[in-house]
């Protein structure tokens, strides 16, 4: 085949992604894995069940309209109203994805021109990179800094240039657990405001918020007409083998996300949109238990790394902490991870990862808590052995 490398130069030193590694290691060492962000405990029976039930009574079972079917669409547009105030119109302002995965891909290969420059929060979820390099575009980090992770509103605006195009946003925000603040999303906003820039903003954890409130920046003045909304049924209602998300937003922005969107999936998950339909419209009683339920295994797990020796960012969101290692005598999250399984039985993800400079991220390193209590207990006292 010549010289030529196989893999796009876009995506060269891509590789596989940490999860898939860490996960493989996870079961050739039967460790306990709080590596991967997916649940242990499926989503509510009920749910199931509708899916099942749109299975067999062959609701999506053929290609579903490309937008997502239009039960969905509704759902989605009147959980934006009753959680947000935000009216949208379920025909022009909202579209079904291949879980936000897909969301964020076609968000980025619509809106985005080879050279234009995207701002991120750095330590950023490992797509984002990717579909920026494909998109040919270039990212530039804005990196949180521990210990508190806070955004340098300062240094945002130093980083905005002439070619700067959107910023990528993601709160709750994986790995670190920061969640924007009201102030932090206003400032945010007028610059995005004042320079003319798009903002596509992640927002799948906005159901796992523990201290605080998630508050969509589509909501501020100005935004709704440059601010392109993604989430996800995966989190919220933990099945996220579905792959079940959407885009909300101004017609023009749903118009040219759709475009490309189109072309990656055409569309997905038939009965499984009948299912999420259903699921958005669960009373509030679910959305407050299953928070609370996290809320306690955030901080089982946050006290017993703690007790293990670990510096612990207790996350005000997301089902992720993220840890010093520095503490433990330790420097390198990286080879530490691939030791843990051996030492304990226990996976996690190294935060180097999510770093353009891993020298940033390198003694950090992050757990997830979305699994069974029981789970947690035997990993926490695992831990305990370091
Ligand atoms: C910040 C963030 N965005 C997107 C996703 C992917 O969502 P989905 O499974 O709906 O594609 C994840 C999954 O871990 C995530 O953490």
């Amino acid at each position: 085949m010549g010289a030529r490398p196989l893999l796009n130069r876009r995506l060269a030193g891509m590789g596989t992604t940490i999860f898939a590694e860490m996960s493989a290691l996870a079961t050739a060492t039967g460790s306990i894995n709080l590596g991967q962000g997916f649940p242990d405990t499926d989503g509510p029976e009920q749910v199931r069940e509708a899916a099942v039930r749109a299975l067999r009574e062959g609701r999506g079972n053929q290609y579903p309209p490309g937008p997502g079917i239009p039960e969905l669409r509704t759902a989605i547009a009147a959980h934006q109203r009753r959680r947000y105030g935000l009216g949208l119109d379920p025909d022009t302002e909202v579209l079904v994805t291949a879980g936000a995965t897909e969301a964020i891909a076609a968000s980025l290969l619509a809106l985005l021109e080879p050279g234009d420059e995207v701002i991120a929060l750095e330590p950023f979820y490992d797509s984002y990179a990717a579909c920026i390099a494909m998109a040919g575009a270039v990212r530039v980090p804005l990196t949180l800094r521990a210990p508190s992770f806070r955004p340098d509103l300062d240094e945002l605006r130093s980083l905005i240039t002439p070619r700067t195009r959107l910023l990528l946003l993601n709160t709750p925000h994986n790995p670190t657990g920061l969640v924007l603040t009201p102030d932090e999303l206003t400032a945010i906003a007028a610059l995005a405001v004042e320079h003319d820039l798009l903002v596509v903003t992640d927002e799948v954890y906005e159901h796992l918020v523990f201290d605080g409130a998630h508050h969509p920046i589509a909501t501020l003045p100005g935004m709704r007409e440059r601010t392109v909304t993604i989430s996800s049924a995966g989190k919220t209602f933990s099945f996220t083998g579905w792959k079940v998300g959407w885009v909300t937003a101004a017609p023009e922005l749903v118009a040219a996300v759709r475009t490309a969107k189109q072309y990656l999936t055409y569309v997905s998950a038939g009965p499984f949109q009948y299912a999420v339909a259903e699921a958005l419209n669960l009373p509030d009683a679910y959305f407050d238990d299953f928070r609370a339920d996290l809320r306690h295994k955030r901080d089982l797990l946050a006290d017993g790394l703690a007790t293990a020796g670990f510096r612990v960012f207790r996350p005000q969101g997301t089902y992720f902490i993220t840890t010093d290692i520095t503490p433990l005598g330790e420097k390198d999250g990286i080879a530490f991870c691939r030791s843990l399984p051996e030492r304990c039985g226990v996976v996690a993800i190294p935060n180097a990862v999510f770093y353009d400079d891993p020298d940033a991220g390198r003694p950090l390193v992050r757990f997830t808590f979305c699994k069974r209590t029981t789970v947690l207990e035997e990993a926490v006292e695992r831990l305990s052995r370091l």
